[in-house]
């Protein structure tokens, strides 16, 4: 069934014309909006007090979760059914931080054996082709296999390691640079290629593994120099075999992990080798304890369900196109990055799990970048600008170093940020009026030790699911990236020969330019 016709959605459709005539400034004099309208669990503050909700709005947004589903579809997530439905897939992220006792027994023995690589490198039990013990990992994947690990890793980096840790690089990108940068750092005989790639067929992935692989072997007398500096996570185990990788090396990846859902698989190795396998445990421990607030909290204090009704709210109904990821913590420089894909490559669909088109809006355009650095650059569009955007504030309650003056003004500009994009101010001149009426979402983590970092990242994987299930669409797929990789495959061909075009024009007139540069 199509969302719009749910009863639910016509009602609401009359409650936003209302609440559009009604400035968002008024609601923020209602003396106990913020208790009405925040929520917490798994040690996160939810706060929508700065949305433009009141209670009949948010009762027929429930409401409307309800009339689509929302507690079959959650059940139906949780126990492992095909929500996958093109590919015939569960999406069970869950069951990779589910408590000891009721994790997959192959999950459990896959972990075990992360558990004793990490212990061997960092011990010095393991070692290169010539005897050295290793001291930096190198991490070659991309997307889902990339995106998770690298944020997680730069947000525990405060957390102390393990004694012995060792130091590691990302590699996602198919620009040489990127690999050449880290090879440049790195010495062949000490370090450790992890090539993470669900499909093991990732264009990007393979041509970067395959240059480290050539780079390695270079510089090493050892032909088999392979299987003492790479080992794969993959769920393609016959191509990294065919790659040179043995058994031992490989760590198993499933079919039912979606890749942008899999930082809590071996796809997080390198939070392993750089936090430790104590913050990655604490790490599983907090998405859990989100995983559990999601599943058996009321409809009307999930946090998952209120982020994601609050997005279709704005989305759907108020016309909203944009939204923007705000941290204002460093150590959550990267998060922008992750949940565009998460967000957008879930749910930045047009068809129903039917086939039949949507006719309604999907995922709008997600962006975002760090406080404060962001208001210096494109918060001036946000107060000034024409569009219509929301943001999600995220904040950390505590932070762990010294320089307490820093941390307070955080808190102060994101909340001051907030406060003007909800309240505006008018001014004689126009020039420097602020209309305000923009609505944004604060979130608080207490601090940025591995369990609030997990419940977070849980937290808008529910979200995300939320709003697909509301949607009707699949937001586990990703059919829409195949068609430009295909495409470039001719083109990588012609790029360097003189076959015959037979593309559109403007793009047969790139490749003919581009030619001539091409030795
Ligand atoms: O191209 C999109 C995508 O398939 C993502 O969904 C995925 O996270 C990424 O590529 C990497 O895929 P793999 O882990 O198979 O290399």
């Amino acid at each position: 069934m199509k969302p719009q016709d749910h009863g639910q959605w016509k009602t609401l459709m009359r409650l936003a014309a209302r609440s559009i005539a009604t400035p968002l400034a008024t609601l923020s004099d209602e003396a106990d909006r913020f208790e009405k309208f925040s929520f917490s669990a798994a040690g996160l503050l939810l706060d929508l007090s700065k949305q433009r909700l009141d209670q009949p709005i948010l009762e027929s947004l429930l409401a409307l979760a309800q009339e689509c589903g929302f507690e079959a579809g959650r059940r139906a997530l949780l126990d492992g059914e095909l929500v996958n439905t093109t590919e015939k897939r569960s999406a069970l992220h869950t069951a990779l931080r589910a408590p000891a006792g009721a994790r997959p027994a192959d999950v459990t023995e896959v972990g075990q054996r992360l558990v004793d690589l990490v212990n061997a490198v960092h011990s010095g039990a393991w070692r290169g082709a010539t005897g050295r013990v290793i001291t930096d990992i190198v991490h070659i994947g991309i997307g889902g296999s990339h995106l998770g690990p690298e944020l997680v890793c730069e947000a525990l980096t405060a957390t102390p390691a393990s004694p012995g840790s060792t130091h590691v690089h990302f590699v996602a990108n198919l620009d040489a640079h990127a690999l050449a940068r880290v090879l440049a750092e790195v010495d062949p005989e000490r370090t450790l290629f992890v090539i993470v790639s669900k499909s093991f067929s990732t264009l990007e992935t393979r041509v970067n593994a395959l240059s480290a692989r050539s780079w390695l072997l270079e510089r090493m007398a050892d032909p088999d120099a392979v299987s003492a500096h790479f080992v794969a996570v993959t769920s393609n185990p016959q191509a990294a075999a065919a790659f040179g990788i043995p058994e031992s090396n490989r760590f198993e990846l499933w079919d039912w992990v979606g890749g942008r859902f899999s930082l809590w698989s071996a796809v997080g190795l390198p939070i392993m080798f750089s936090a430790g396998i104590h913050a990655f445990t604490r790490l599983l421990a907090g998405a859990q304890a989100m995983d559990a607030h999601f599943a058996d909290a009321a409809l009307e204090e999930n946090l998952p369900l209120l982020m994601a009704l609050t997005g279709i709210w704005n989305y759907n109904f108020l016309g909203v196109t944009n939204h923007a990821i705000l941290p204002y913590c460093e150590r959550l420089r990267l998060l922008p990055d992750y949940l565009q894909q998460l967000m957008m490559e879930s749910n930045g669909k047009s068809v129903h799990l039917d086939g039949s088109t949507v006719s309604i809006h999907t995922m709008p355009i997600v962006w975002g970048g760090t406080g404060t650095n962001g208001q210096h650059a494109f918060h001036q569009l946000l107060h000034q600008g024409t569009r219509a955007f929301t943001a999600d504030f995220i904040l950390c309650a505590a932070d762990e170093h010294q320089l307490s003056d820093h941390h307070r003004w955080l808190l102060a500009n994101a909340l001051g940020q907030s406060q003007a994009m909800m309240s505006g101010e008018a001014h004689a001149d126009p020039h420097r009026a602020v209309a305000g009426n923009h609505a944004t979402t604060t979130l608080v983590l207490p601090d940025l030790e591995p369990e609030s970092i997990g419940a977070l990242l849980a937290l808008y994987e529910h979200t995300v699911f939320c709003q697909g299930l509301l949607w009707n669409i699949n937001s586990f797929d990703q059919w829409g990236v195949e068609l430009g990789k295909r495409l470039a495959e001719p083109i990588f061909k012609q790029l360097g020969g003189s076959s015959a075009l037979t593309q559109d024009m403007p793009t047969r007139g790139l490749i003919n330019y581009l030619r001539r540069f091409d030795e």
